[in-house]
């Protein structure tokens, strides 16, 4: 951190936009990052009580019941047999690997007395209920019915598991529970074009981290939508994250799907009279705390640090996935994208490693959630799929940056974590009716709540 917290001044002005960045491009930039999105978004204040009631979580429980989220990932349930376990709230389902290779999602719920059907993800021919041995098939069809003379009034014809739609993507497997839901691909409008060229099929589970948290699901997920708290919240990050630079694009037509684009390895407006271009390279590497030689690599002349960071961010790449990475830009070798897909995941594109976050109301709380955070990975062209990394659950006393596998990212974690709790505390004491939030900066946690909206039943 070569910089003076004391010397920030207090009004400050954006010196790049995040266009201005890609202008400054080494390399011709795909398109999808000039497709600026700047959808009017109502400035209302938002409702405290979505984050605050529990009357308002029960009718949320809607959006699970009509959305499409991710139950899992396709290298969990690899073979014929294999299934995974998803809860969401008071429901369950059983995402299974069926002989054909299709993928079902059960009801994970017995049809004779309830028992839930299997409690963790593993591997069968069929579930079999544990309680008396009513049995159905990995596509959820009736198989067996024990002492079949006793229950004449079953029609076997419908007594079938309940099912949900399946979808996949970038080997995410998707459910929706509603049957006349729109197609996955058009709800995926537009990160599943955008993310086209970055070999995601060829990605898998490198890391996968879980910790549960006290606050809203909604109010831990909207700790990453924005960087307007990156001075306050993370000061260290300052001189390699430019917050002011952010494009944040909420596109018309499109209620999924919205995104902040974030330059990294620039320095923030708050900082940049302070330091040098490669100031920010030692810091964005880490050399200056690791104690490493500063000779060790001085930029060229005129070379900024965000290019130094891409060209080596290229030859990584191309070592990975064994490919020449010569025409990759800049913006997409270094910069944080930050997409978010409704209601609960966030997913980085680029070729990775692909950061990704998940966010789950936790054994059906209001106020507490499953946060995960993990990194997917590529394997090379042609070679099977590695198995998924197996996830890491830290306790209540464990942080972030216990997780080896985060590296750096953990203590930044930690520091986000600080605040969660107690904003839950915080709105719960508020006589305030809303949150107030910024035009810009804070407009896609706006149009994830006019999403939210658009789900809920009416009172
Ligand atoms: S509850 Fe499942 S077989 Fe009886
Ligand atoms: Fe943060």
């Amino acid at each position: 951190m070569g910089y003076d917290l004391e010397k920030i001044p207090l009004q400050t002005s954006p010196h790049s936009t995040y266009q201005d960045y890609l202008d400054a491009d080494t390399r011709e930039v795909p398109g999808i990052f000039r497709e600026v999105g700047n959808a009017v978004v109502d400035i209302a204040d938002v409702s405290k009580d979505r984050y605050v009631d529990r009357d308002w979580y029960e009718r949320e429980r809607e959006v699970w019941e009509k959305t499409w989220q991710v139950a899992c990932r396709e290298e969990h349930i690899p073979e014929p047999g294999d299934y995974h376990v998803y809860d969401i709230g008071k429901r369950s389902w059983l995402i299974a690997r069926n002989a054909d290779g299709s993928i079902s999602a059960n009801a994970n719920t017995c049809l004779h007395r309830g028992r839930k059907l299997r409690l963790e993800s593993g591997h069968a021919d069929e579930f079999r209920c544990p309680f008396h041995g009513f049995t159905w098939s990995l596509a959820g069809e009736l198989a067996h019915i024990p002492c079949e003379f006793d229950f004449p009034q079953i029609d076997k014809d419908n007594f079938n598991l309940h099912q949900a739609q399946v979808g996949t993507w970038s080997g995410w497997v998707f459910i929706n529970p509603d049957p006349d839901a729109m197609p996955l691909e058009d709800y995926l409008d537009p990160i599943r074009r955008h993310y086209e060229p970055y070999k995601l099929d060829q990605s898998f589970l490198g890391s996968h981290v879980a910790k549960v948290l006290d606050g809203n699901w909604k109010i831990i997920q909207e700790a990453f939508m924005e960087s307007f708290h990156s001075l306050d919240t993370h000061p260290q990050i300052v001189g390699t994250v430019d917050d002011f630079g952010c494009q944040y694009d909420v596109w018309e037509g499109k209620p999924h799907v919205n995104r902040m684009l974030v330059p990294f390895a620039s320095a923030s407006s708050y900082v940049i009279d302070q330091v040098t271009e490669q100031d920010v390279y030692d810091d964005w590497t880490g050399r200056k705390e690791l104690g490493q030689d500063d000779s060790a690599y001085i930029l060229a002349d005129g070379e900024t640090a965000r290019q130094a960071t891409a060209k080596a961010r290229r030859e990584a790449c191309a070592a990975m996935l064994g490919e020449d990475m010569d025409h990759v830009s800049d913006a997409e070798a270094v910069d944080g994208w930050y997409y978010n897909v409704f209601p609960n995941l966030m997913f980085w594109g680029g070729y990775g490693p692909n950061m990704w976050y998940r966010f789950t109301p936790w054994k059906d709380s209001h106020e507490q959630t499953l946060m995960e955070v993990g990194f997917l990975l590529r394997h090379p062209l042609g070679q099977p799929k590695p198995p998924p990394a197996e996830m890491t659950f830290l306790s209540v006393d464990q942080k972030w940056s216990d997780a080896e596998e985060l590296g750096g990212l953990g203590f930044v974690l930690d520091q986000d974590t600080t605040n969660m709790a107690a904003i839950q505390q915080g709105l719960n004491a508020s006589y305030k009716e809303g949150v107030t939030l910024a035009s810009y900066q804070e407009n896609r946690i706006r149009h994830f709540h006019q999403t939210l909206d658009s789900y809920m039943p009416k009172k």
